[in-house]
């Protein structure tokens, strides 16, 4: 099945670009706004793990408070909606939060054994994370890069400008979060934020390596 036109989709990639100066008149519907959120929903995940959370940050006071931690140009004032995505701290195999998962699959036990075996080979000696917190925590964090991307893409199909932010000091910024009782910081922290709204000036084009630069065809 197809649902979109070559053209229409490479369109949106090429309409796409990181957004430093929003019109900050113009909201995003919330109509439009669940429709992003829902493709950050859908999105997959290693072994279906789904380690994400979104706070749709939409306090200005809080926008205030993380500005100043953020480089570059923050848009916090003028940004439709500012997305920030967290990501699960102990995403283990053996952990609550894998049983929680298991059991929403709705296998049997002896599957879910199996599939816990599985896992376990996968965390402890295929990728190897579980050697530390922090590798722990980089793979989840990996996962959420995907509904980034995939809210920042649907984003773009529907005119929706956004841009990623992952320069901000990122011990402040989740301190600031955690005060404030958005998220419990022994089981998330802040892995990535996103903002979203309607550019308000031409962005320059982007700048890419040629496609024989990146692609290699093995025969
Ligand atoms: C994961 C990620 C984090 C980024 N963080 C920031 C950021 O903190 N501030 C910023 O202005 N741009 C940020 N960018 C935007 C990049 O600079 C931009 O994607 C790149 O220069 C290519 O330009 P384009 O997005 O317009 O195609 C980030 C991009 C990615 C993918």
């Amino acid at each position: 099945m197809q649902f979109f036109n070559k053209d229409d989709v490479l369109n949106a990639f090429h309409y796409r670009a990181s957004t430093r100066s929003y019109d900050g008149t113009k909201k995003i519907s919330d109509e439009d706004f669940r429709y992003i959120l829902e493709l950050g929903r859908l999105s997959p995940s290693s072994v279906g793990s789904e380690p994400w959370q979104f706070l749709v940050l939409q306090n200005a006071d809080i926008r205030q408070k993380i500005k100043p931690y953020c480089w570059g140009i923050p848009t916090m004032e003028t940004a439709s909606h500012l997305v920030v995505i967290l990501a699960k701290k102990n995403a283990r195999y053996d952990s609550p939060y894998f049983a929680e998962i298991m059991s929403r699959r709705g296998l049997e036990s002896e599957a879910k054994a199996k599939a816990l075996a599985i896992y376990q080979k996968f965390q402890e000696q295929d990728i190897a994370i579980l050697d530390s917190e922090r590798s722990l925590f980089d793979w989840a964090s990996k996962q959420t890069y995907i509904a980034l991307a995939n809210m920042m893409t649907g984003a773009a199909m529907i005119g929706v400008d956004s841009c990623p932010i992952e320069g901000f000091d990122y011990q402040k910024v989740n301190e600031i979060l955690a005060k404030s009782g958005l998220f419990d910081p022994s089981e998330w922290a802040v892995s990535v934020m996103v903002t979203f709204g309607y550019r308000d000036k031409e962005i320059r084009k982007k700048a890419r390596k040629d496609f024989e630069e990146v692609v290699k065809f093995v025969e």
